[in-house]
C-alpha cells in the first residue's frame, strides 16, 4: 500500500489586513490571531497529523465574514470562526462526516462556481 493522501485540507486565511480593503474586517485580529494554532493543535491532539492538513493562506476574498476557513474536498466555507466553532467543525465535519450548516457562509456570498472557460468568455478572452 502506498502513502495515503490526506483526507482533508483546511485552508485558513491568515491575512491580517487586506491591502485592497484597508479598514475592513480581516481574518486575523488580536482576538483571532491564535485560531490557526488552535486548529493545528486540536488536529494533532486527535491524532490526525498528515491525515488532515491545515494550510495557512492569504486573503480568500471573503474578508467581511472573517475569520474564515475553507475545507476541501467540498468547497465548504466556514465563517466568523471561534475556537468553539473550530472544535465543533473538527468533531462533526472532519471526523463525523457531517457539514456544520450553522457555521457556513451565506449562499449569497458563496454561489456555485463558474468554469474557467466561462469566466474567460465573460472577460472577453
Ligand atoms: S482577509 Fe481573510 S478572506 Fe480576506
Amino acid at each position: 500500500m502506498g502513502m495515503p493522501q490526506p483526507s482533508f485540507y483546511i485552508f485558513k486565511c491568515q491575512q491580517s489586513a487586506p491591502p485592497q480593503m484597508p479598514g475592513k474586517p480581516s481574518c486575523v485580529t488580536p482576538e483571532s490571531e491564535d485560531l490557526m494554532q488552535f486548529m493545528a493543535m486540536s488536529l494533532m491532539q486527535k491524532g490526525l497529523v498528515g491525515n488532515v492538513l491545515p494550510i495557512q493562506t492569504g486573503c480568500l476574498n471573503r474578508c467581511n465574514v472573517g475569520p474564515i476557513m475553507l475545507v476541501e474536498p467540498g468547497h465548504v466555507m466556514y465563517v466568523q470562526l471561534t475556537k468553539e466553532k473550530i472544535t465543533k467543525i473538527i468533531d462533526e465535519h472532519i471526523i463525523g462526516g457531517n457539514i456544520v450548516e450553522e457555521y457556513l457562509i451565506d449562499e449569497e456570498l458563496w454561489d456555485t462556481a463558474i468554469s474557467p472557460v466561462e469566466q474567460m468568455k465573460l472577460m472577453g478572452k
